[in-house]
């Protein structure tokens, strides 16, 4: 049968060789703090002078242009589109075109947008490079795992929820039957500090359960942050101590594994 698939191969192939590095923020489960722990951990993989790129692949729900204040037209120049920039870092959106309409695209078609989003970007040469994951294990994440192999590892999040815990054992299996290796576990909202005391609104992780289930190690416990919903994303990552700090020693994990 002619494959009338238009995927860009040589044009990734390209890209990925200027790029050192792919962490891929995903869970399986839905809501638990993908989207603002991949922004976080690119600003301030920024910061701290790596040069970073992020790229949204949540099609239908992408966080990033929202979490970043960043919105379409998007520029394209002499070497592809040019992505949007936040300070030194790069990002790339789905949303940078359709702004608030969706997208209404199924099965090989999410694969092929999302490899000619990748190609058609102009990333340049990145230390490290951010992929936001939607929640399941359909098909952006298995496009984003075939399209970054060999070359990611997988940051996982979740709740202290013991469902969660469960959703994202499923996206281990995946992870592991897709040989992408893990880069750990993020614990997100798993605290929340009152009076310089640990409050557990959301209940606390049971960490046995959790290596039981899960299978990795924990690398970082992220807390709540009620502001969250109150002030802009980078308002409140330079206002609270405990957030930020949690997340700079994320941060720190990551880039020098
Ligand atoms: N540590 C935190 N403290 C307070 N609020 C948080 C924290 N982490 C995430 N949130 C809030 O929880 C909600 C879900 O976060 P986010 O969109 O990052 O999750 P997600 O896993 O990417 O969701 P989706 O599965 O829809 O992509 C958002 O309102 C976000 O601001
Ligand atoms: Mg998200």
């Amino acid at each position: 049968m002619e494959d009338k698939r238009s995927y860009p191969f040589e044009a990734v192939r390209k890209r990925l060789n200027q790029i050192g590095d792919v962490i891929l923020v995903g869970s399986g489960k839905g809501g638990v703090g993908k989207s603002m722990i991949a922004c976080a951990v690119a600003i301030s993989l920024s910061i701290q002078g790596w040069k970073t790129g992020l790229f949204d692949v949540d099609l239908h729900g992408a966080s990033i242009p929202n979490y970043l204040s960043l919105r379409p037209p998007l520029r394209s120049g002499g070497k592809g589109l040019e992505p949007k920039k936040l300070g030194r870092l790069k990002a790339m959106s789905i949303a940078f075109f359709a702004g608030d309409n969706p997208v209404p695209i199924r099965g090989l078609e999410k694969e092929d947008l999302i490899a000619h989003l990748m190609a058609l970007t102009n990333w340049g040469e990145l230390d490290h490079l951010v992929v936001d994951l939607p929640p399941g294990t359909g098909d952006e994440v298995l496009s984003a795992f075939s399209l970054f192999s060999g070359k990611c590892r997988l940051l996982l999040v979740t709740t202290p929820s013991k469902y969660a815990f469960k959703v994202v054992s499923l996206m281990c299996k995946l992870a592991e039957r897709e040989k992408v290796p893990l880069a750990g576990v993020v614990l997100n909202m798993s605290y929340m500090l009152s009076g310089g005391r640990r409050m557990y609104p959301l209940g606390r992780a049971d960490l046995k359960r959790l290596k039981n289930v899960i299978g990795a190690r924990i690398i970082a416990e992220v807390p709540l942050e009620p502001m969250m919903n109150e002030e802009p994303f980078q308002v409140v990552l330079k206002k609270n101590n405990q957030l930020t700090k949690a997340l700079g020693d994320l941060t720190r994990k990551l880039s020098e594994a």
